[in-house]
């Protein structure tokens, strides 16, 4: 089962010292190579206490952890944190080192020369979209957001298979917010990587995770995709954390291309049309807005290949 997992985790608790129960308690759960994980649930719930065993900065107190196949206890430590990405809760960009020399901590640590560093803080600049004439700057010259971006281009410098993120845009404002999930969406798409990303953000959480861990009391109450977590919450803490009976955010989470039907007739003039990945919410919005009977979907190549209606969104909800 391993090969084709990157962190597994088997039945792993956490109990820290004086405590009178466990923050992460039997903990079992199998995340794939390339999979994006976002983690949600109310604050203590051991979110950050989950993540941190998976790089060692905590140490679980029962149970096993596999990275890449490997009980995490028989890597040496350097080697497993080279391996995996961090980006903190709180950012936590070191404030007196510029930004250049911020992304190059791993570089740094790992004695690769000067000229790939610079080549490879100004590849990763330009991939989080940050100007390379930002790397004589220090953090406190940044905003939030920009501020955000080089704490992902610190954590992805040593090309780590792993990205652990802890609430990474927990601290900004909803604009910024949604470009940096897109952008960052669009990153992972491209690199691959394993993400588990920890997210107080219901939104957030559906939007970017090909799965989603609900977690409630050191205990995870559900594992599942965005939309098997929306039509079949696991119980009644899950089902009202994630608002199930949001018609909004079930239609959202559904594409165009998995609820059409045939052409009923020849596409006309002037009709509505999106591509098969958009939403089911933004097919209704211009049901709505156009005033339209049905909005055609049209495949890659721009050709009408089905048909929406409000009929069959209703049906969904
Ligand atoms: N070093 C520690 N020593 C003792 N208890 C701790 C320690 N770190 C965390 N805890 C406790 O473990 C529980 C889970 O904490 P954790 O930081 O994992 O929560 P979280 O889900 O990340 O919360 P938040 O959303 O607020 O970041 C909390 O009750 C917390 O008080
Ligand atoms: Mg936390």
């Amino acid at each position: 089962m391993s090969a084709q997992h990157a962190i597994v985790f088997d039945k792993v608790t956490k109990t820290f010292p004086k405590a009178s129960k466990p923050s992460v308690n039997e903990t079992s759960l199998a995340i794939e190579k390339g999979a994006f994980v976002t983690i949600l649930g109310a604050s203590g719930c051991g979110k950050t206490t989950l993540l941190k065993m998976v790089n060692r900065i905590i140490e679980p107190s029962g149970g096993k952890l596999s990275v890449f196949g490997k009980d995490i206890r028989e890597v040496p430590v350097n080697e497993l944190r080279q391996s995996i990405g961090y980006v903190i809760q709180q950012v936590g960009l070191f404030p007196h080192m510029t930004i250049e020399e911020n992304i190059a901590t791993v570089p740094n640590i790992l004695g690769w020369d000067r000229q790939k560093t610079q080549k490879r803080t100004e590849e990763l600049m330009e991939l989080v979209h940050l100007p390379t004439n930002f790397k004589n700057r220090y953090p406190r010259q940044l905003s939030g957001g920009q501020q955000q971006r080089v704490g992902i281009a610190r954590a992805m410098a040593g090309d780590p298979e792993i990205l652990l993120m802890d609430e990474p845009f927990g601290a900004i404002d909803a604009i910024t917010r949604t470009k940096l999930q897109d952008d960052f969406l669009d990153i992972q798409r491209k690199l691959g990587k394993t993400v588990l990303f920890v997210t107080h953000d219901v939104d957030e959480a559906l939007k970017l995770g090909d799965r989603v861990v609900v977690m409630n009391e050191g205990t995870i109450q559900q594992y599942d995709t965005p939309l098997g977590m929306v039509s079949k919450p696991a119980n009644e803490f899950v089902k009202q954390l994630i608002r199930t009976d949001d018609l909004f955010l079930r239609l959202q989470l559904i594409n165009a291309s998995e609820k059409m039907i045939a052409l009923t007739e020849p596409p006309r003039e002037g009709e509505p049309r999106v591509s098969g990945n958009e939403s089911l919410r933004n097919v209704l919005q211009r049901l709505l807005v156009q005033g339209s009977g049905r909005v055609l979907v049209e495949d890659a190549d721009g050709l009408p290949v089905g048909q929406l209606t409000l009929d069959i969104l209703k049906f969904e909800g």
